[in-house]
């Protein structure tokens, strides 16, 4: 068992299941609807405290309801499912203005692929916040790869005070100077997203294109139902995908991630690990929620 320390977003996603993904301007029946905690550092942290780590979240949520204080009731779904899944939010910023993360999630049970769209307007965790957590304390550092000024110091302090504690980093989105957070990680995580809108987009030459640029980190990056690859000292490693009829997709991607820290912890090869982590994401996808 391992402790953990988490930094990214908390979100609520309202998922509305539909037979098919509409078209344009049509007017459709929702099949189910639901409201539940989502984000990848979250999600990220849910699924290790499920996988028996002491997983903790450095983010933001508004100040929720309390006997003296109206507050924010999403927020209050946030902390109560965060507690549900035992992640300790004792380092969570409570902010007094702002609006919780949310996402409006289109599930089509013809192909079980999860639409997002996503509304913020909450400042992020800072370095500043950050700086004062009791760093030593942790045996794993992940992060997901935005807010990138703070971030940037965030694992530079990381890496500076801890050099032997490991670091992830989770590259979903092209943004602004993101790769300047690679040579801080031990491991990153990227999306097939990414890789396809990179140079080289296919994912072999993606991983050693990224192992050649930063040669000490070990570099992953899924590959949807295809499966996932991983590269590090030039050599690639490939895992096929597990066949399975796909329910829901959502937090998939955020279920490998946790599943390969898990596997990087226990000191398991490359090879162990895709396969764990493939598996696991497979898993996911044949259920309705994140757990699996
Ligand atoms: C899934 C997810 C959702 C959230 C969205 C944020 O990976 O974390 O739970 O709404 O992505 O980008």
């Amino acid at each position: 068992m391992a402790k953990i320390l988490c930094t990214g977003i908390a979100t609520v996603d309202i998922i509305n299941e539909l037979a098919n993904y509409p078209k344009e301007d049509d007017e459709v029946r929702i099949l189910s609807q639901s409201l539940t905690r989502g984000g990848n550092a979250t999600n990220t942290a849910v699924v290790l405290s499920n996988l028996g780590h002491q997983c903790f979240w450095a983010g933001t949520c508004i100040i929720p309801p309390s006997e003296d204080n109206a507050g924010d009731l999403d927020s209050q779904i946030i902390i109560n499912d965060l507690q549900q899944h035992r992640v300790n939010i004792q380092y969570v910023q409570f902010l007094d203005s702002g609006k919780v993360p949310t996402s409006y999630i289109i599930l089509s049970r013809a192909t079980g692929s999860r639409t997002i769209c996503h509304y913020r307007d909450l400042a992020e965790y800072s370095f500043e916040a950050f700086k004062q957590l009791p760093l030593e304390d942790f045996d794993w550092f992940h992060f997901e790869g935005r807010n990138i000024e703070h971030t940037l110091k965030m694992m530079q302090l990381c890496r500076k005070r801890l050099p032997k504690v490991c670091i992830s980093l989770e590259i979903e989105k092209v943004r602004d100077n993101i790769e300047t957070l690679i040579p801080y990680a031990d491991m990153v995580l990227f999306s097939k997203q990414y890789a396809q809108n990179s140079k080289t987009p296919d994912a072999r030459s993606f991983c050693l294109e990224k192992n050649r640029q930063y040669p000490q980190t070990l570099i992953v990056c899924a590959w949807g139902k295809a499966g996932a690859g991983a590269a590090f000292k030039q050599d690639f490693y490939w895992q096929d995908g597990f066949r399975v009829d796909t329910v829901d997709s959502l937090g998939a991607g955020d279920v490998f991630n946790a599943a390969m820290i898990h596997q990087q912890l226990k000191q398991q090869s490359l090879t162990q690990s895709l396969l764990y982590a493939c598996r696991k994401a497979a898993e996911k996808c044949t259920k309705k929620g994140l757990i699996t």
